[in-house]
């Protein structure tokens, strides 16, 4: 079991506090591949929810997923591509990094593709933090890192948002000086709140040194103000970025996503895992990105329906917090599970709560007719 980690692997490994006795144990996970104990949002959104078996007329926004659905020339693409699946396909892989490094302004070599983006925030975890490198993320925030941290042996360090919900840079700064990974999701999850291009150079300009800044930017096509945090790989700061496809771009199932970094550092996340990818989100994802007006168009239909259920909240006296995603966290005002289990009965199914902020839930925006029922429900629950 030993010889499967090499020597430079092994300095690594106790730079981060790892003992020698760790080595079994990490290469046996390392070999285990598939079974870890790992969460993404939908495992989250089930698994902390315990959802029974749900009727097909349900109206499920409790994932943040799209229900638009892949658009059509990524569907197309999916199609044609599906009889050539009996092979291994790596080419449209490659393609993949090439169409995204060109339409985010980078070198192919700082794209590393992925079926998604939980595995690469999983991987950067699993590669930058340990025993004494801790894992330091914004409360609420995403908490799939968190959950990987936690398996690795790594102390997760919460700073709670600002007032203004951004994250709190100058205290995810300063709050460890043996931070390995500062993970800042933009917008964040379960918010739907900014933080501005400033602060997040303050962070990187202010980490300690030897701490990667992880930049989850799932939701940054749905936000008109939130800004990219491409400019920083190119300056080749400490940075990695995430990008899905399971969101604006509806392709939850299917399976698409890339990390973006320096070369150095994509390379020591490559070691996690291995295989090649699904050839039906490689072409789905290309076909995505090349569907000119696509990111303004479905960023507008979400928008126009956030900001239809957010009036009619409102209106109801149910405070939101600010949001430019697809999704909004709603004050109750009571507890959120009570709130979450009154709509299951109503087939409304929404999102979790987090212990933070126990009298907020948060809602997927749907399609309006989903909207509509949701507010019928959450009226009805309510006023009872
Ligand atoms: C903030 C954030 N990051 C990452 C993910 C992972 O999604 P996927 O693996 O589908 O790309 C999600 C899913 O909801 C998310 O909300």
């Amino acid at each position: 079991m030993k010889e499967l980690i090499s020597p430079e692997a092994r300095r690594d490994l106790l730079s981060r506090g790892f003992s020698r006795r760790d080595f079994a144990r990490l290469a046996a996970f390392a070999a285990a591949g598939a079974s870890l104990p790992f969460y993404n949002e939908s495992a989250l959104a089930q698994g902390l929810s315990a959802l029974p078996k749900l009727p097909p007329d349900a109206i499920r926004i409790n994932a943040n997923e799209n229900p638009m659905g892949p658009c059509p020339a990524a569907a197309e693409a999916i199609h044609k591509v599906v009889q050539a699946g009996g092979r291994y396909l790596y080419q449209e892989t490659f393609a993949f990094a090439e169409t995204m490094a060109e339409i985010e302004g980078v070198s192919k070599e700082h794209v590393m593709p992925f079926a998604g983006s939980s595995d690469p925030l999983h991987r950067v975890v699993m590669a930058f933090t340990g025993p004494t490198k801790s894992f330091v993320v914004a409360d609420p925030g995403y908490e799939a890192g968190e959950r990987a941290a936690r398996f690795i042996g790594a102390k997760t360090i919460k700073v709670p948002l600002r007032k203004d919900y951004a994250h709190d840079v100058h205290q995810m700064a300063q709050v460890d000086p043996d931070a390995g990974v500062i993970y800042v999701c933009n917008p964040n999850n379960p918010t739907g709140s900014i933080t501005l291009r400033e602060d997040i150079e303050y962070l990187v300009a202010n980490k300690p040194k030897g701490a990667i800044v992880l930049l989850d930017e799932a939701y940054i096509h749905l936000s008109k103000t939130a800004e990219p945090g491409t400019a920083l790989v190119t300056a080749g700061k400490d940075v990695i970025i995430l990008r899905t496809f399971s969101k604006l771009y509806g392709m939850a199932g299917l399976r698409a996503g890339a990390a973006i970094g320096r070369p150095d550092l994509l390379a020591r996340i490559r070691g996690y895992a291995a295989g090649a990818l699904p050839v039906t989100g490689m072409v789905g994802a290309i076909a995505s990105l090349k569907t000119k007006g696509l990111v303004e168009e479905r960023r507008k239909i979400i928008a126009d329906i956030r900001e239809e259920t957010v009036e009619w909240l409102d209106r109801k006296g149910y405070a939101v917090m600010p949001s430019e995603a697809n999704m909004i966290m709603v004050d109750v005002k009571r507890p959120g599970r009570e709130v979450f289990n009154l709509l299951l009965k109503e087939k409304v199914v929404i999102g979790r709560v987090w212990p933070s902020v126990p009298n907020h839930v948060r809602v997927t925006i749907g399609t309006r007719e989903d909207m509509s029922k949701f507010r019928a429900a959450f009226g009805k629950v309510m006023n009872a």
